[in-house]
């Protein structure tokens, strides 16, 4: 293992990365520091606002409200600003398909088929402050639908297309949504994905959706309800494209994101529009040292979770860039698909996740090495905290040895990137997430609070607002004050994660403090998990925990008790994860399920969860003695073992 941690190597960006970077005067630290506000402000000015605010920051603790007064609309930033600007012509996506088609949407072209799709809501009867769903694969469809929403002043939630028909009932209900837009299917991995059977199935479990309007993919037969069900391509056929865009205060609704948290419930995050997108565009732009005119640029997450929302739509779409949309899995036909597209595209920046860099370092840099890489210049990391080993070969295999990599943490509540690198100036270290964006404040604190001294590891908080961020929970500021506000007083966010600072006051993220897991990059709660195995007929109580995997960086490892009179077996096993897949979706299936007689238990009943990690990881435990039912302990640790091998 490399300690990078205590290593003394760290990475300069190269004379000529420094000399062109949109950014390298140290200068701006402490200019954000001086007058944060006054910082954001100058970004918030490069965007074209209908009026403009009066008040930058109104902050009543845990409430933020930003360029409170100025109105404006965010697809009329993402598209016709550019277009009048006479870029209408220029490459907004080069989208790829799994199978190999490509399509090529120029900035026109999308402001056209926006406004079409909008007037198309419109005519649904979608108006401002209407919640849509939006159910779709990695289509071009996807950001449509999302920027008629924004032109329209409907809030788009976004469901990931590999979430299960229960988990979009659960977000369509919560969400109140009379539409719901989804697709005929997509590819994956060779197979195709039956995404409107999906949505038929959730629109059985809930009777809110009046209009379902389907993209059609691949061309198979599908179901069509009658007066419900519409073609999106008929429904474009009959719309106008002209369609000016709402003129939205600064702190209307752009989207809800549901995501994970530490009770079973998706919490409805609450995004608004002047500050998002401020903050989306100018991180997306430093961070990312965008050149529109020159880069192409690739952030190879899926829209279904907030990275595709900001750094895929939002940030490149304002900064007007061009960018690779890519439908499906790396791995097909072959292990070399991203470098392929990377290479036919001429790719300039890529932004991916730690799990993913493990995925391509298993399978062999030959794979990378058929391919000429030549034009990447900037790479970037995003989704759990990345390893020194991924991180260095990440360094060396894709980048050649001359990319400066950006590590970035944020969440889907921040909205957008907190704490990074920015490429022209910082000396990185791998597996270090460095430092905090200009304006924002972390502060990594002890149980009580205390900011923690350098070399000492403690709990990330953020001390000021800032523009990106949530503005509560989707009809429970209640949730929303108790998740984040709660723990540090109502002026500081507790983020959930474990940081440690090191001698030089630079932050590493150590992964969750809480009951959320890491899969893959992708948030999953426990008790979700825990709640979809107990609503299985056969089961009486189950345990989830996480445990550490070399590839997923997590895993889920389930601990189940059964009824009596049902019996454990191997079809039960698999019947009990694929009833996970279906409640949730396949990423939250269990790795491993031990049927085990009892949980352990604390004397008050509590389920040691801390000893059922240490017993999925192969740690040594310690005393149980003070347990409720200290016997357990052997029979679990012995289904462990079985499990691990097999
Ligand atoms: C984790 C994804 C370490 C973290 C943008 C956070 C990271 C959660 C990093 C949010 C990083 C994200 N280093 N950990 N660079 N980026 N995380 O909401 O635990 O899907 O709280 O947002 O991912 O996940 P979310």
């Amino acid at each position: 293992m490399t300690d990078a941690a205590n290593s003394e190597h760290t990475f300069a960006p190269s004379r000529d990365f420094v000399n062109q970077a949109n950014v390298n005067d140290p200068g701006v630290y402490d200019e954000a520091e001086r007058d944060p506000e006054a910082w954001w402000e100058s970004h918030a000015r490069q965007l074209r606002w209908t009026r403009e605010w009066d008040t930058t920051l109104e902050w009543d603790p845990p409430y933020a409200k930003w360029f409170l007064g100025g109105t404006l609309n965010v697809s009329d930033n993402c598209l016709d600003r550019h277009v009048e600007d006479g870029y209408g012509d220029k490459v907004a996506f080069h989208w790829e398909g799994e199978p190999g088609d490509t399509r090529t949407v120029t900035y026109a072209e999308l402001l056209s088929e926006v406004s079409t799709f909008a007037n198309a809501l419109k005519g649904l009867g979608v108006s401002k402050g209407d919640p849509v769903t939006i159910y779709l694969p990695m289509v071009p469809e996807l950001p449509v639908a999302m920027l008629a929403c924004a032109r329209i002043g409907a809030p788009h939630s976004v469901v990931f297309a590999g979430f299960s028909a229960q988990s979009v009932v659960d977000r369509v209900e919560d969400a109140n949504s009379k539409v719901l837009i989804t697709a005929d299917g997509s590819y994956r991995k060779g197979n195709i994905v039956p995404l409107k059977e999906s949505a038929d199935k959730a629109m059985q479990g809930t009777d809110k959706i009046e209009h379902c309007v389907v993209v059609k993919r691949t061309g198979e037969d599908v179901a069509f309800t009658e007066g419900r069900d519409v073609w999106y391509h008929d429904l474009l056929d009959g719309a106008d494209d002209d369609c000016p865009p709402e003129e939205m205060d600064a702190e209307d609704t752009l989207f809800l994101l549901y995501s994970s948290g530490t009770t079973g419930k998706p919490k409805g995050i609450q995004h608004t529009t002047g500050g998002y997108l401020t903050q989306a565009a100018v991180t997306h732009r430093l961070v990312f040292d965008l050149k529109p005119d020159t880069d192409v640029y690739w952030c190879a997450a899926d829209i279904g979770w907030i990275t595709g929302h900001t750094y895929i739509v939002y940030g490149p779409l304002a900064n007007r860039a061009t960018s690779v949309m890519y439908e499906g899995a790396p791995d097909h036909p072959d292990k070399d698909r991203l470098w392929e597209i990377a290479e036919k595209y001429g790719v300039t920046i890529l932004y991916t996740a730690p799990t993913a860099i493990r995925a391509f370092m298993k399978w062999g840099p030959e794979y990378v090495e058929r391919h000429d890489l030549s034009t990447l210049r900037l790479l970037g990391s995003v989704g759990e905290p990345i390893n020194p080993e991924a991180w260095l070969w990440y360094h060396e295999h894709i980048g050649g040895g001359n990319c400066p990599i950006v590590d970035t943490w944020w969440q889907t509540e921040t909205g957008g990137i907190m704490i990074t690198p920015l490429p022209g100036m910082t000396e990185t270290k791998p597996g270090a997430a460095m430092r905090p964006f200009p304006g924002i404040k972390p502060v990594v604190v002890d149980d009580e609070g205390n900011p923690v001294e350098r070399g000492e590891s403690g709990l990330l908080t953020l001390a000021r607002p800032w523009p990106g961020m949530l503005r509560t929970l989707w009809n429970d500021d209640e949730r929303y004050v108790q998740t984040y506000w709660a723990r540090f007083g109502k002026a500081i966010y507790f983020a959930g994660d474990g940081a440690r600072l090191d001698e030089d006051g630079d932050i590493w993220l150590l992964g969750r403090v809480d009951d959320v897991m890491n899969v893959s990059g992708h948030r999953l709660s426990t008790a979700e998990i825990e709640s979809a195995l107990v609503s299985h007929d056969a089961v009486a109580e189950a345990a989830v925990v996480g445990r550490s995997d070399a590839q997923t960086g997590q895993a889920v490892s389930a601990f189940v008790t059964l009824l009596s009179g049902q019996h454990s077996s191997d079809e039960l096993r698999r019947q009990l994860r694929e009833h996970v897949a279906e409640r949730i979706g396949k990423l939250a299936r269990p790795a491993e399920l031990m049927f085990t007689d009892d949980l352990p238990k604390t004397r008050s009943g509590k389920i040691m969860r801390r000893l059922l990690r240490d017993i999925a990881e192969g740690n040594e435990i310690g005393d149980v003695t003070t347990l409720a039912n200290p016997t357990i302990v052997k029979q679990i640790q012995q289904e462990a073992q079985t499990a691990r091998s097999s």
